[in-house]
């Protein structure tokens, strides 16, 4: 699932993650999130790395971002290998004004949530198409334990959460870096995130849900006028 990749929304996006890439500073431990916007951020490291020698250290929330990041120079550790992250930077498909906020088209919100916890900050970079005064209209993402995940797909629809199973871009059932599966919930809009929160996490077999609420501190948006950075 992308989050939308015409031609002005990459340009924002890499504006968003050029700004997002001179928080990192040397000594650093860096949360790396995941998708296209953060790839743009991993590009701009490792430019910086290789040129201007900037010297940190990586955690990565995918494999993908792991496998481009070493590609890149950038040295990646394991999160157990550290006490704490400095700063984690990564993307988001929506966020509203009170910075609830829904994660997880890549698939990689399971990754991306424990690293975010572990982070003394958290910065998201986006497009402006992406700070929305409602959250919802974007599917939100539920990793979910593929043994007996047909009961929760059932209780997803009896709930009205119109759930999807996704379907990678192969045309095969996506698979999570840690072998789940995601049921896309298109509920087109969130009136009440928290009680929505609380309800997913309480389905055993749910392993963790696409909302991010509260959670970031800083949004750096893309926009047409130059990035804005949202506190
Ligand atoms: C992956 C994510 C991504 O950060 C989110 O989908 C934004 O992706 P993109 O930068 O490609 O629009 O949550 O699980």
């Amino acid at each position: 699932m992308s989050a939308g990749n015409s031609e002005l929304q990459n340009q924002l996006k890499k504006a968003a993650a050029t700004k997002a890439a001179d928080y990192v500073k040397d000594g650093m431990i860096i949360g790396l999130g995941s998708g296209s916007t953060v790839r743009m951020l991993v590009d701009e490291l490792g430019r910086r790395v290789q040129e201007e020698n900037l010297q940190f250290t990586g955690v990565s929330t995918s494999i993908s971002t792991a496998e481009q990041a070493r590609s890149l120079g950038i040295k990646i550790v394991d999160l157990d290998a550290v006490n704490a992250i400095d700063l984690t930077i990564d993307g988001a498909d929506q966020v509203d004004r009170n910075f609830n906020g829904i994660k997880g088209g890549g698939g990689n919100l399971l990754w991306e949530k424990i690293v975010a916890v572990n982070s003394k900050k958290l910065i998201w970079v986006v497009d402006e198409s992406k700070v929305v005064n409602q959250i919802g209209a974007f599917p939100l993402a539920v990793d979910v334990e593929p043994f007996g995940s047909g009961h929760i797909l059932k209780q997803f629809s009896n709930a009205g959460f119109n759930p999807v199973v996704r379907i990678g871009n192969d045309g095969q059932l996506f698979k999570t870096d840690s072998n789940n599966i995601i049921l896309d919930l298109h509920l087109h809009k969130i009136d009440d995130p928290g009680k929505l929160a609380e309800t997913l996490t309480n389905i055993v077999g749910v392993i963790e849900h696409g909302l991010f609420l509260g959670m970031v501190n800083e949004v750096v948006v893309g926009k047409q006028a130059g990035p804005e950075i949202l506190v």
